[in-house]
């Protein structure tokens, strides 16, 4: 299936305030837990509100296309055994997802490298900081990715990997910003083919805050940095 363009929908909390109230720098959103059931049912049953984001995918949309990536994936492997490799941390909640949507034997591992640091801009450099914990040697690997930008974070994991002689070497991302490329390199499945954004939530950071959005949201431009 052909990677599916953005439709962005109207939260709950964006209905009911105005956007243009959006993040700015130095004043990210609140994150709260609602404390009665009738906040809770204001935000389409979410556990967790937030003020002012755009909700790009949601949770909805999200679970849908992973089931049907698992779908594919669980197709390609032709009932061999897969080695799940997680790229830490943005990639944590996806990886959890796809795994229960692959119907076939599967490991896990991960491994973690620099990224963007405290703000939105990379800095190029790509340093591993956490390597596999087992040889991937003549087993199918599947990489596992939040979001595929420049490539650079892909294409070094690649090599690095390749000179383990795994069996097969595939790519799963579930955002890509194919504008963003530096490096060539595409995945064998991507979830939302998305234009230049800087997104959060689904493991997605922000400084590190925002992982556990249940929804992917669109981040307003402006670094503090
Ligand atoms: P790349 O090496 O430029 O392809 O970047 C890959 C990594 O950058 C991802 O795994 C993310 O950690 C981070 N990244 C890139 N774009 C975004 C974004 O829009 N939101 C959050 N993290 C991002």
């Amino acid at each position: 299936m052909e990677p599916l363009s953005p439709q962005p929908i109207e939260s709950a909390e964006s209905s009911n305030s105005s956007t243009s109230e959006a993040v700015k720098p130095g004043n990210e959103p609140d994150l709260h837990i609602p404390d009665s059931p009738d906040s809770r049912d204001t935000v389409c049953m979410a556990t967790m509100t937030y003020q002012g984001l755009e909700v790009l995918f949601s949770r909805q949309q999200i679970a849908e296309r992973v089931t049907e990536m698992g779908a594919q994936i669980t197709n390609d492997l032709n009932g061999e055994k897969l080695v799940m490799i997680g790229v830490l941390k943005g990639a944590a909640p996806f990886l959890a997802d796809l795994s229960r949507a692959i119907q076939v034997d599967a490991t896990f591992d991960f491994v973690a490298t620099t990224s963007y640091g405290k703000g939105q801009r990379s800095s190029g450099a790509v340093k591993l900081i956490k390597d596999l914990d087992h040889s991937i040697e003549g087993k199918n690997v599947l990489v596992v990715e939040d979001i595929l930008d420049t490539g650079l974070t892909l294409s070094y994991l690649r090599k690095l990997f390749l000179q383990q002689h795994p069996k097969s070497l595939r790519i799963a991302t579930l955002l890509d910003k194919p504008s963003r490329r530096i490096e060539k390199i595409e995945a064998d499945y991507v979830g939302f083919s998305i234009p230049n954004l800087f997104v959060i939530g689904y493991g997605m950071d922000y400084a590190e805050r925002y992982r556990n959005l249940p929804d992917i949201c669109v981040m307003p431009p402006g670094d503090p940095e």
